[in-house]
């Protein structure tokens, strides 16, 4: 058995929680789009075509707000493409992902699939085939209240209050030679500059995120964010990261510490973005936007058959199956790990994205005509999303220690937690990254006293699995969360025992001490 001391303190707080960290990602790719949350037909299907099975499970998941049409295939999308009357839309050629796209599906459907799910719109514009004027002309469509041109046209299609979004991306992984469009960061800094400038002259309130590095290990991170911040501070409110992870060659350990390389990242901008406002002496903070995480087993599974194999099919398909990866346990427990990496920085990490929302590397799956399931990496997401509330504690964390070949010693306990003082409750996050051994918790709660143990939930290998154990359509969804036994809260302290290789959650009432 292993063991963790870990201490929270009333007194010492991070910052509020802020709800965009839970936040999800929907782009034309694959099947998240159509027949994901779109499928007309499905016996599933709203008037509009929505399935409501995933609204459902999105609801269910706490996603609070949701970016959009892209990804890399944004940077070659039209968005007028997306709207009027759906027989006269454009079907076009995807060269980002290789696919017919129909444009069935624009920004009007997402609009309305968006209040019906509850979450804020998040929506990029492409920097890649197209500049200043499409992204002035978005926002007017989208946001101005009526009498020009823009807005009256939306009227006409349907939607006569604006749709007012107040977030959004100033393009996609610019810095990547696999964009459509790529930019140096010089010739990206300067376009998001000026489409910026634009897009405020039309609606002065609107957020502004411009792009950082597609991960830590691009040969220009850093520099990247150097420039084009360089370039963007004063119209620009984030700078985004994005950061894929997964198992190579059974390295399990290294994989179940990549939120190492994430506090790494998230750390490097916020210096890199810190040492730019000295530089300018400019007085805002820029913020981060972490607008696509997850597992992604991009090498050596899904994501090269599947892609290659639409290519080499010679034929151009409407919403083919692409990188839909099963997740494991395994994946579930990194999530977990990520999730509080992101909480534990949200002082400055504002808005964060899981990378997709269903079917496309995603927590929700479904198929097409058929039903829809939860898969592993759910849980901590839609239990985060519901308990994270209040004030985020710094936990000081005592932990044993493993040695990783990617990251040298890491912890084998990961912990987040926050306070939410208006209900008198404190959740705290819990990963056992041990893939043998339980490991016994004790956590210091200073400053409180201790009530009722609300909840007390686990997430690991179900019995007679192994923790490659994933949920599917046969087996239907196995790996889940159940009920954690043992948790003592007493005084001010707290005890429990987390299982190898697990995920958990408690939530307790607490009063002042
Ligand atoms: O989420 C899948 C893809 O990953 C996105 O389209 C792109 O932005 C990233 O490289």
């Amino acid at each position: 058995m292993s063991r963790a001391r870990i201490s929270i303190d009333r007194d010492f707080t991070i910052g509020e929680v802020p709800r965009r960290l839970f936040g999800s990602f929907v782009e034309h790719m694959g099947r998240c789009v159509y027949t994901g949350i779109y499928e007309p037909g499905h016996p599933e299907a709203d008037e509009q075509g929505f399935r409501k099975d995933v609204l459902a499970l999105t609801k269910e998941m706490g996603a609070t707000v949701v970016r959009y049409p892209g990804g890399n295939f944004v940077s070659g999308y039209n968005w007028e493409d997306g709207i009027g009357p759906v027989e006269q839309r454009p079907r076009r050629l995807d060269g980002a992902w290789h696919t017919l796209e129909t444009n069935a599906f624009g920004l009007h459907e997402f609009a309305d699939w968006s209040k019906k799910a509850g979450t804020e719109i998040m929506e990029a514009i492409n920097l890649g085939t197209k500049g200043v004027e499409a992204a002035r002309n978005i926002v007017e469509y989208a946001n101005h209240p009526g009498g020009t041109q823009l807005s009256d046209l939306r009227i006409k299609n349907g939607a006569k209050d604006p749709f007012n979004i107040k977030l959004w991306c100033l393009g996609n992984e610019m810095d990547g030679p696999w964009q459509i469009g790529h930019k140096t960061a010089d010739e990206y800094g300067r376009l998001a500059q000026e489409a910026a400038k634009a897009m405020r002259y039309v609606d002065p309130s609107i957020e502004l995120v411009a792009c950082g590095s597609s991960n830590s290990g691009m040969p220009t991170f850093g520099a990247w964010e150097q420039t084009v911040l360089t370039h963007t501070y004063d119209v620009v409110d984030y700078v985004s990261l994005h950061a894929y992870y997964q198992e190579h060659n059974g390295d399990a350990e290294s994989f179940l510490a990549s939120a190492v390389n994430t506090d790494y990242f998230i750390e490097s901008v916020i210096a890199t973005a810190d040492s730019v406002r000295a530089k300018g002496k400019h007085k805002k903070h820029i913020n981060l936007s972490f607008d696509e995480w997850n597992v992604w087993y991009q090498r050596g599974r899904n994501t090269e058959d599947q892609l290659h194999k639409i290519q080499e099919a010679g034929h151009w398909q409407e919403h083919p199956r692409v990188i839909e990866d099963e997740y494991s346990v395994t994946d579930a427990v990194v999530v977990g790990t990520l999730l509080n990496s992101l909480l534990r920085h949200g002082d400055r990490v504002k808005i964060a994205n899981q990378a997709q929302l269903v079917n496309v590397i995603a927590p929700i799956r479904s198929e097409e005509n058929g039903p829809a399931w939860r898969q592993s990496i759910f849980w901590p997401f839609a239990r985060m999303a519901e308990l994270a509330k209040g004030q985020i504690l710094r936990a000081v964390v005592n932990s044993d220690k493993y040695d990783t070949t990617k990251y040298g010693d890491a912890d084998l306990v990961d912990v987040s937690a926050t306070w939410d003082e208006e209900n008198g409750r404190v959740a705290l996050f819990f990963a056992n990254r041990g893939l043998e051994e339980a490991a016994d918790v004790e956590v210091a709660l200073r400053g409180f006293d201790a009530g009722q143990v609300r909840r007390a939930e686990v997430l690991e290998t179900p019995e007679g699995k192994d923790r490659h154990a994933s949920n599917n359509q046969q087996v239907g969804e196995q790996v889940g969360l159940t009920a954690l036994d043992g948790v003592k809260a007493a005084g001010s302290e707290l005890r429990l025992t987390l299982p190898a290789l697990s995920w958990a959650v408690v939530e307790l009432d607490v009063t002042r001490n």
